[in-house]
């Protein structure tokens, strides 16, 4: 049975579609999972605990105190319990509590509360799901690192024709099924990544920085983790924290700093990905007051910063995989081959400021990966969740053979 020994925390809510929550709890029980369920009060109007517990043979909560046995329900424990808390289907009543942190019943205090990863499915009304809204919230829901099973198009309770149908409890039960079986790929591995942008400080109030959002290494960060990876991330003052449960972050601000950081941590990482754009001069000086008004002109001098990813590609162990990224605005490939063989990396991926939607800032990126045999391969314009899942994938494949 594909999910044996598995705990699942199911949450169901209160949405027409709350009856399939019954069939759905069958499948995973019959493939071995333990599932515990909670109820939101309206989903008591549509489906009895009874029905639930009896089909999850197990316990179904909808409140925080029992007032007959004075009995608590711990909601932090049952956040701990679970492998995965699955809330399906979840209203746009719920989603909108969940993206805004409101903590008014039993299920939303144990969303606040779960360290497990969360997969929801939500189930509405055509116009609902696509009010801008609804979209804004399940978009919050996705940057929390939650998972995302998008509505199933067809005829709804209303009478409409279209999307806002609970995914069916059959395809729910795949993304639970591959959702743990990919979430063992990396188990045991350790990632280091850099991400961001360094600040070199020019004086107490300024300071030489870049364009880096994040982005980019948040999406390589949650990308490993939800493969079961133990992930470090060294981060740019200002840039997007990625969220798994996962995954640690040190916040630094120079190159320096970075590089002094990410050493520590580098000789127990198999895997080591420079995502950062790392400032390549420093100032000289830096200046203890702040710098005052004169001249029309004045000089900085700059000195060469260390280059982390060289500095550790010297360190290199043997069976350590070295990840670079390049970033260039003309002469892409040649400067992108040049550092996958100067900085000794394992691979390289290429992101040119000549093509729209790629590089910094955007939530999207296209990208060039160059393996040290020769081989390449380039993506479209795509999400950079999407990019860092190709990336993680051609780790996984190294030796590459395309
Ligand atoms: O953060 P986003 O807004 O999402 O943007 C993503 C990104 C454009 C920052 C990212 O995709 C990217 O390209 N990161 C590397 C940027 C860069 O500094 O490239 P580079 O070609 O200058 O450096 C080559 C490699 O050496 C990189 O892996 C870099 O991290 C590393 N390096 C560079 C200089 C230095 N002093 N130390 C380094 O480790």
């Amino acid at each position: 049975m594909h999910l044996d020994g598995k705990k699942i925390l199911l949450g169901v809510t209160g949405s027409i579609a709350a009856y399939k929550a019954a069939h759905l709890t069958r499948l995973l029980v019959k493939e071995g999972a333990e599932v515990q369920i909670i109820m939101s009060t309206s989903a008591l109007d549509f489906i009895t605990p009874l029905t639930l517990a009896t089909l999850s043979k197990g316990p179904v909560h909808h409140q925080f105190a029992d007032s007959a046995t004075g009995v608590w329900t711990n909601h932090v424990e049952l956040g701990m319990w679970a492998d995965l808390f699955l809330v399906a289907p979840i209203s746009a009543n719920t989603l909108a509590k969940f993206a805004q942190g409101i903590c008014d019943n039993l299920l939303t205090a144990t969303y606040l509360s779960a360290k497990c990863p969360v997969m929801v499915a939500p189930a509405m009304d055509l116009d609902m799901y696509l009010h801008p809204a609804v979209k804004e919230n399940l978009q919050r829901l996705a940057d929390f690192g939650n998972i995302i099973l998008e509505a199933e198009s067809g005829e709804l309770a209303s009478g409409l024709n279209g999307q806002g149908r609970l995914m069916e409890p059959e395809h729910i039960l795949e993304h639970v099924t591959q959702f743990f079986q990919e979430s063992q790929t990396f188990r045991g591995k350790k990632i280091l990544i850099t991400s961001g942008p360094t600040q070199e400080a020019i004086d107490p109030v300024r300071f030489i920085s870049n364009h880096s959002s994040g982005k980019m290494g948040a999406a390589i960060a949650e990308a490993f983790a939800s493969k079961g990876a133990d992930v470090t991330v060294i981060l740019g003052q200002g840039a997007k924290k990625p969220h798994h449960t996962g995954i640690k972050i040190h916040t630094v601000r120079s190159a320096q700093e970075m590089y002094e950081v990410t050493q520590i941590h580098h000789h127990q990482a198999d895997i080591c990905v420079f995502a950062a754009a790392v400032a390549d001069y420093t100032p000289k000086d830096i200046a203890t007051e702040k710098i005052k008004k004169s001249d029309d002109q004045m000089q900085i001098t700059l000195v060469k910063n260390v280059d982390i990813a060289f500095a550790l590609g010297k360190k290199k162990k043997q069976g350590q995989i070295h990840v670079g990224f390049a970033l260039e605005t003309e002469n892409e490939v040649f400067h992108a081959k040049s550092k996958l063989e100067k900085k000794n990396f394992d691979l390289i991926v290429l992101n040119s400021m000549r093509d729209q939607g790629a590089g910094f800032q955007y939530d999207t990126n296209k990208v060039s990966i160059f393996f040290k045999n020769g081989k390449s391969l380039t993506t479209d314009t795509l999400h950079k969740d999407e990019v860092a899942k190709l990336i993680v994938d051609c780790v996984k494949d190294l030796p590459i053979e395309i």
